[in-house]
This record gives C-alpha cells, structure tokens and sequence, in this order.
C-alpha cells in the first residue's frame, strides 16, 4: 500500500462519506486491515483514506495500550476549550516533526468497519491522533496547523531533504 506524500493534491482535498458501510462490510474490514498494516510499517500511529488516495471518510487509530480502531463517517460532537501542544509527525509529511496546538478531549460518533455506530470520548494520546486523522479527511494536514512563518520553516525544510 503506497501512503501518499506531502505534494500530492490529494491530501488537500476533502473526503466523501462512505454509503452503506454494512453491506460493503468485507470492503471496509479489508481495507481497515490494510491501513493498519501500513500504520505498523510506517511506525505509525494512523492512517486516513486520503492518505493511500482513497478519498472516503475512514481513518484508523492504532496506539499502544489501546485496541486498534476503526472511524468510517466520523463526526466530532465536542472538543474541549482546554488544549495541549504535543509533537506529531505524519506518514504523509516523512522526517517532519512539529508542536502542533489541539483540544485536549474530543468525543466523535463513528462506524466500525462492520457498520456499527459508536461513541467515544478521548483525551491524552488518542484524542490528539483522532483529531489528526480527522483534519486528513477534511484535506488539512498537521503542518497547516502551524502559524505562518513556523510552517514556511518546515516547507523550506522539507524542500532542502527533497533537493538531497
Ligand atoms: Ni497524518
């Protein structure tokens, strides 16, 4: 499964939801499996369709001391004023790392990959993953989230590793 990287267009376009995730449940358990092979290659922590092209609203979450999880069709009900500043780095950005500023709890509703809803309430490590995976599907990625000249910092970066 290639992951996508920072320059293609794709990761700045916003995904579509997914229609009848129950019936195409072997689809989506087939793909969910994928992204969390590829979220372990790439030592990650998740993985949003965008991110392997597929422009649906699914990503994967899979940090340690938790259960992998599925979010297909996720909305956010809530965050909390509260925010934390926490270093994160992404598949799609390779060799950036970056202090990005998030709330600090999130509670989304979702589907699993077999097309069951749910509610959750996160904080810690996995409210800021959920948020992150989150801004792919609407075509943001971490580094957009810094202000101006921080973000210029990390492109120029970003151009020099390319030009080596
Ligand atoms: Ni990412």
């Amino acid at each position: 499964m290639d992951i996508l990287t920072l320059g293609n267009d794709l990761l700045h376009e916003k995904a579509t939801p997914v229609d009848n995730i129950k019936k195409d449940s072997a689809r989506w358990i087939k793909i969910s499996q994928e992204m969390f092979n590829a979220v372990a290659q790439g030592n990650g922590v998740g993985l949003a369709g965008p991110q392997i092209g597929l422009m649906q609203r699914i990503f994967v979450v899979n940090i340690e001391g938790d259960v992998p999880r599925v979010f297909i069709n996720p909305s956010i009900i809530e965050t909390s004023q509260e925010t934390s500043k926490y270093e994160e780095g992404c598949l799609s950005v390779p060799g950036i790392w970056a202090n990005v500023v998030r709330p600090k709890t999130v509670k989304v509703q979702a589907w699993n990959e077999k097309g069951r809803a749910f509610t959750i309430e996160a904080s810690g490590l996995l409210a800021r993953v959920i948020l992150h995976e989150y801004d792919h599907l609407e075509g943001v990625l971490f580094i957009d989230r810094l202000s101006e000249p921080k973000r210029k910092k990390m492109l120029d970066k970003i151009n020099k590793q390319a030009k080596k």
